[in-house]
């Protein structure tokens, strides 16, 4: 069975240290560093863009993923790939054209994944399957951390699974995960887990080793 990524999205971080945070996230033992941005437009919060994380790029050589919740997409993306996004995320539902974003993420050197929100079948990505490296399931509607993992989801997983075959895409899970619930993820076919809240508070906000640990354990 595939290595379980674990990815701490830096949304739950102190914004005032953010540099110190993905420095410490780094030495807990995050395997990549989940970045989320948001217009205020395709989803209902603003959070931040290519320039903090050209910031703060510096502060590990970890992967950064790049989530992006914004439409339309296309025009930003040479500017996030740019500012040192490795894997660059964009939503089914952001459009016009999914398979012409992707081909551009790829064309500008990076990892092309395509996102669906809870309401979304998976059947969106079936035509752009090869042109894909991940399938990030979102178990939360997206625009904020803290919500509550929709046990709707757990199915799309699983089909997601069988859709994606032998072909090298990883199958991300992105919303409410925690200690408690990661086990399911995985059972149902998920390899890499993104977690805000669960890493930059979990049981101890002091312990960020010990709550991706705990999600690893799970
Ligand atoms: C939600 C974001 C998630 C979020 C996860 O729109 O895509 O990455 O930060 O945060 P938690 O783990 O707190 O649900
Ligand atoms: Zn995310």
């Amino acid at each position: 069975t595939k290595e379980i990524i674990i990815a701490p999205s830096i949304l739950a971080a102190d914004f005032a240290r953010l540099g110190e945070e993905v420095a410490a996230i780094d030495a807990a033992g995050a395997d990549w560093i989940h970045c989320d941005v948001m217009d205020g437009h395709f989803v209902p919060n603003i959070s931040y863009g290519a320039e903090i994380i050209k910031a703060i790029r510096p502060m590990t050589s970890k992967i950064f993923d790049v989530h992006l919740m914004i439409a339309p997409v296309d025009p930003y993306l040479e500017g996030f790939a740019k500012a040192g996004a490795d894997v660059i995320t964009v939503h089914a539902e952001a459009g016009p054209h999914l398979d012409r974003s992707l081909q551009a993420i790829r064309a500008l050197g990076k990892k092309a994944g395509v996102s669906l929100c809870p309401a979304t079948p998976e059947g969106a990505i079936e035509y752009v399957l090869d042109r894909l490296d991940l399938v990030l399931v979102m178990t939360v509607n997206p625009g904020f951390g803290g919500q509550s993992f929709l046990d709707s989801q757990l199915e799309k997983i699983r089909r997601v699974r069988s859709m994606i075959g032998d072909r090298p895409i990883r199958l991300e899970v992105d919303g409410g995960i925690t200690r408690d619930n990661a086990a399911a993820v995985a059972a149902a076919g998920a390899d890499t887990l993104v977690a805000g809240s669960a890493v930059f508070r979990g049981n101890s906000s002091a312990d960020y080793a010990g709550n991706i640990a705990a999600i690893r354990v799970a």
